[in-house]
């Protein structure tokens, strides 16, 4: 057990950069600011950090248009601090990952611009610059934040493509110094003394070279399984390449793709030995508060990345997606149910993602549309609301109007009464959302083995060797066993779960 790789079970928290914490006053959060959060990182118990990007970037899509993969945005620091928080976060214990963006560049990248400016520039072939069809683009495909994925070069009258803005031009990976450069960039960061990267959109990288028209289909899905032209069988060979390059290196280096399918087995592929450590898997996420679909879900899951030899990965949270509680029903209901997650997620078998503010049970915030700075919201003229509501800066004091998050002007609205959820407030409260991620950070099992226990419809029991987790989804009530109470999800709990509630009991040693 204790010689297992760390990131096999580690607890990690995602930080999005620019929402944590601004040290110096210009309304986005830094890396000195996180620097000088470590402490409460440290207390809350977290394994490792996951870092949103922080490269140069025109922050077209918030840092997911990386105009240079081995440097700092002057916005959130300088090389030097990036390399102080990775030493004073491993001196407290904390490891480092940090997010990778190999599928796209920033339309300012030098690669792109040279590939405009001069269409017989070498770096043109690092993207995928193609001729239009019948007057209009080479085919139907679409980006994922709205509108045609391609763009026309109106010099050469060539087209190239785009999954998600214009602003961010694919790279085409079957260009072999595209392989090259990003073989450098992820040693760079090794060197630097990263412990493991987040892959952004992994499974997108290679594209079918006859560009096969796709159909999405409506109403739209979470997921990309129709997504056929991407996930090409390249992907292996490529992983298998970045693997050997982790492998170099001390201290098990790590990677985890975004794979947003829900075909486990096609998740499952990329994990492997000689492939990928981990990969999130969106479909708990996605799930609905069902403990029958929950429970179906988790089982999939398990089976399919345990034939693989790999372990699962928890996520009920990301930049991308509406807070937990609010899709959950909102208000106190919604809180009820995030906690009984949080009993969950840590009690489940495998690595734990939890994304900044879900240890403090923020909620969607409404972000008004003239405030709204996604993609999405634009691109999509507001059809889409976007992903603002959970990038709202963290609420650290319960001084108004900006709760220790910054000294100036919050780059995102923050609501007056955002104080009640501060980390100062829950701090104190010894039955707050976040006393109890401490305490189930603390407690959490750290070890492989997993067994469902039979239990009433509406509820989900299994067992972690000697501790039983119990989740109460909608059942009238749900008897505790004999044992030990070591933790519950809500205050007052003693031998009965009521709906909305988990708790976890030790086995007594009789
Ligand atoms: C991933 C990121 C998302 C970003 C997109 C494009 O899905 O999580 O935030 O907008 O990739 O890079
Ligand atoms: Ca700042």
């Amino acid at each position: 057990m204790t010689d297992q790789p760390w990131w096999r079970c580690a607890a990690f928290y995602q930080i999005y950069v620019r929402s944590f914490q601004d040290s110096n006053g210009d309304g986005i959060g830094d890396l000195e600011g996180i620097r000088s959060r470590l402490p409460y990182l440290q207390a809350l118990g977290v394994d490792a950090l996951w870092l949103t990007p922080f490269y140069p970037s025109p922050q077209v899509d918030h840092g997911y248009d990386v105009a240079d993969y081995t440097d700092v945005d002057p916005l959130f620091g300088t090389l030097t601090d990036f390399d102080e928080l990775v030493a004073d976060a491993h001196e407290r214990g904390i490891k480092v990952t940090i997010d990778i963006v190999p599928n796209h560049t920033s339309d300012q990248h030098p690669w792109f611009r040279n590939a405009i400016a001069d269409a017989s520039h070498p770096d043109r072939k690092r993207y995928m610059f193609r001729p239009g069809r019948n007057g209009g683009p080479p085919n139907g495909w679409t980006s994922a934040f709205g509108g045609p994925a391609w763009t026309l070069d109106e010099r050469t009258g060539e087209y190239y493509l785009h999954f998600f803005t214009r602003e961010q031009p694919d790279l085409d990976w079957h260009h072999a110094s595209v392989q090259e450069s990003f073989d450098e960039i992820l040693r760079f960061w090794l060197d630097r003394g990263v412990d493991g990267f987040r892959i952004d959109v992994a499974h997108a990288l290679f594209k079918d070279q006859d560009l096969p028209e796709m159909v999405e289909p409506t109403p739209r899905r979470p997921f990309g399984d129709w997504l056929s032209a991407l996930m090409q069988p390249e992907l292996h060979p490529l992983y298998r390449r970045w693997r050997r390059i982790a492998d170099e290196y001390s201290g098990d280096r790590m990677y985890v793709s975004e794979i947003t399918v829900e075909n486990q087995d096609t998740i499952a592929s990329y994990v492997a030995s000689d492939q990928l450590h981990l990969s999130f898997d969106f479909t708990l996420l996605h799930e609905q508060w069902d403990a029958a679909k929950m429970r179906v879900t988790i089982d999939r899951v398990l089976t399919t990345l345990g034939v693989a030899g790999a372990p699962a990965t928890w996520v009920f949270e990301n930049h991308d997606v509406t807070r937990l509680p609010t899709r959950y029903g909102g208000g106190e209901l919604g809180r009820r149910r995030a906690r009984a997650v949080a009993l969950l997620l840590f009690g489940l078998p495998g690595a734990a993602f939890a994304y900044q503010g879900q240890e403090l049970g923020l909620e969607e915030i409404d972000v008004p549309d003239d405030k709204r700075e996604d993609p999405i919201f634009h691109r999509t003229g507001g059809a889409r609301k976007g992903r603002d509501g959970c990038r709202v800066p963290l609420p650290w004091t319960t001084e108004p109007p900006t709760f220790g998050f910054s000294a100036g002007e919050p780059w995102l609205p923050m609501p007056e009464d955002l104080g009640l959820l501060s980390v100062e407030e829950q701090e104190r409260d010894p039955d707050s959302t976040l006393s109890l991620f401490r305490s189930a950070l603390r407690l959490r099992p750290r070890h492989d083995r997993f067994a469902w226990r039979d239990s009433p419809r509406g509820t989900m029991i299994f067992d972690r060797g000697d501790l039983t987790c119990l989740v109460n989804v909608d059942a009238s009530e749900l008897e505790l066993p004999d044992g030990e109470l070591l933790l519950a999800s809500e205050p007052g709990i003693t031998t009965t779960l009521p709906p909305n509630t988990a708790a976890w009991v030790r086995k007594g040693t009789t």
